[in-house]
């Protein structure tokens, strides 16, 4: 009987399965559809996963997401996403009841990474944002496996932004 994966040993698969899941698949919708859909299903503790697209000037707009209804439009200057953007750096809260800036999508959101992904020249081009309803579910590990999955959107076709 196999034993029960670690989240970092089924981050690994996770990555894994990726890797031939996207093999030679470019076009940004498919990639982060199916990112968004294994990183979704194999992690019951994760209530919402999805990617905010930067679509024009500090304005991020929702991409394929799982779960329930994500906000539409996020400016920069809102919002756990906004900062992610603003900083171009990860964000990982805790508790969201102490992060006056989050934008609750769900009530029930406790806490929340968001992580910037970047072209191949180092442009921001989204964010990938996930939600749980457990207090502290999301760490440095967290951030490492997750960061090493949006590795695979670095070389894929963004849509040509006139920013
Ligand atoms: N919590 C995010 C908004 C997106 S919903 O969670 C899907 C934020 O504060 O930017």
């Amino acid at each position: 009987m196999a034993h029960p994966q670690s989240r970092s040993e089924l981050y690994v698969t996770i990555n894994k399965r990726l890797e031939h899941l996207l093999i030679d698949e470019k076009d940004e919708i498919a990639v982060m559809a199916t990112v968004v859909c294994e990183l979704y299903h194999a992690f019951p503790q994760f209530t919402w996963v999805g990617f905010y697209r930067v679509v024009a000037p500090r304005l991020l707009k929702v991409g394929p997401y799982q779960g329930g209804h994500g906000c539409l439009a996020i400016p920069f200057e809102r919002g756990v996403c906004g900062k992610c953007a603003r900083d171009g750096a990860p964000q990982i809260v805790a508790d969201v009841r102490n992060a006056p800036h989050h934008i609750a999508c769900s009530a029930s959101t406790r806490s929340e990474i968001v992580l910037p992904i970047k072209d191949a020249d180092g442009e921001l081009r989204a964010v990938l944002d996930i939600d749980s309803d457990e207090p502290g579910a999301f760490g440095e590990p967290d951030r490492e496996a997750l960061e090493a999955i949006c590795l695979r959107l670095r070389n894929i076709r963004w849509v040509n932004l006139k920013l």
